[in-house]
């Protein structure tokens, strides 16, 4: 099978790593890829939110599966114009991908489906702003305010704050450059990221998983695209894990059927398991980052078949999953101001190692390997448990230089330590 991914990150950098494992792959491209993605996948240089250009390349190189990789392709109906041209592409239509592209729209297929969800009111009016302020947060009995852009943000149009000035400070930004804005109750208890391989009402869930949001240890600091992950959730029961599939996915992949916006591709429920049981903080379109570095290197089956599966509307004969036993913990180096706007251009060395990701690199005429995003790298480690699986990651860590880079130093501690647990909310 000829496949073509779709992205430069370390997401894109993983899942071309476990499609090149996959003895039913025999050729691998990528466009635009990064400096690490070219050493396992031909690297062509188009632009993936253009859909004639994607479909291009894809005739070009005879390919016989798409992946597309980030969700701003997806929105933008590059998946569309790809299964027009009848070319097999793993992402939804962009009718699909408004699941992670209009919150609103999110809200009210989880409403119908009779899925929990965190209470919301869209701003859309400067005006009526300090009104709804007031009907969030911590006076109306929450913990804090969350704050969103209603449209695609890579994970930084959010702010949950407890401060009202700061809550309102971020939604009147978003409001003057003409940016909905998206007030949320807070949802109390740990977060799970659970992928599923959809396709129309066949769901397959992947290993959960746990995100860092925040630039600093112990959640301090500004959101960011994501600071590092761990999988799987050994707090997590398998009951609350079938219950999200049960209760949240499936109804909510059948609602889309119902809509006439099937879904294909996968569908990423990121939620919280509150006292009340999980409620949806946010659905994406895609796979997440970085999260999918840790899954994916569990992942015993065939990826490129399980892919294809849910292209060509096979999902429901593909064998079950198999796993690899242990964990896996993947943790992020980021460039120095990141989530600001970041230093790039510096060489990196120690980065062409086993274990290592590319995200924001690329090579420079004289050879070296260079910073050009926030994001730089994502180093990926393994072990018989969780621990183990941290103290691979930041071993391999020790070995990267990046000049004013930062990472996190907790990046599944409390897990490992077994700090987290569903009667603490
Ligand atoms: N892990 C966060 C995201 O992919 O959006």
């Amino acid at each position: 099978m000829r496949v073509l991914v779709i992205g430069s990150g370390a997401r894109e950098h993983a899942l071309l790593l476990a499609l090149s494992r996959d003895p039913g792959v025999d050729y691998l491209a990528v466009a635009p890829g990064n400096a690490g993605t070219a050493a396992v996948a031909e690297q062509h240089d188009v632009d993936a939110t253009s859909g004639d250009a994607v479909v291009a390349l894809a005739q070009r190189l005879n390919a016989d599966l798409v992946v597309i990789g980030p969700e701003v392709p997806l929105v933008l109906g590059v998946g569309d114009a790809l299964r027009k041209a009848g070319i097999a592409t793993f992402g939804p239509s962009k009718a699909a991908a408004r699941i992670e592209g209009s919150k609103a729209f999110a809200k009210d297929v989880m409403t119908v489906a009779g899925v929990r969800t965190a209470t919301s009111e869209i701003v859309d009016n400067p005006a009526h702003l300090d009104a709804a302020l007031d009907r969030f947060g911590p006076p109306a009995g929450q913990r804090a305010w969350v704050v969103k852009d209603d449209g695609l943000a890579a994970g930084k149009g959010v702010v949950v704050t407890v401060d009202r000035d700061a809550a309102r400070a971020h939604a009147a930004e978003l409001l003057e450059t003409g940016h909905p804005v998206l007030l949320e109750s807070f949802l109390d208890g740990p977060e799970v990221s659970l992928f599923c391989v959809v396709d129309g009402e066949t769901v397959v869930p992947l290993l959960p998983a746990q995100d860092f949001k925040r630039v600093g240890d112990n959640d301090t600091g500004p959101n960011t695209g994501g600071m590092g992950a761990y999988t799987p959730l050994p707090w997590l029961p398998a009951e609350v894990l079938t219950q999200i599939v049960e209760e949240v996915v499936k109804p909510v992949a059948a609602e889309m059927v119902s809509r006439g916006s099937a879904f294909s591709g996968l569908l990423y429920a990121g939620l919280a398991i509150t006292s009340n049981g999980p409620a949806v903080v946010e659905f994406n379109c895609r796979f997440g980052d970085p999260e999918t570095q840790a899954v994916l290197a569990l992942l015993d089956s065939p990826l490129g078949t399980l892919l294809h599966a849910a292209a060509t509307g096979t999902l429901a004969d593909h064998p079950p999953l198999r796993w690899r036993d242990g964990s896996a913990v993947t943790v992020v180096v980021a460039a120095e101001n990141y989530p600001g706007r970041p230093r790039v251009g510096d060489v990196i060395t120690g980065s062409e190692a086993e274990g290592v990701l590319h995200a924001g690199t690329s090579r420079r005429d004289d050879g070296a390997i260079v910073s050009s995003g926030g994001r730089v790298l994502s180093v990926v480690g393994t072990g018989t448990d969780l621990a183990a699986a941290r103290a691979d990651a930041y071993r391999r860590i020790e070995s990267i230089r990046l000049p004013g880079s930062h990472f996190r130093t907790d990046i599944g501690l409390a897990a490992a330590e077994g700090r987290i647990s569903l009667g603490d909310q």
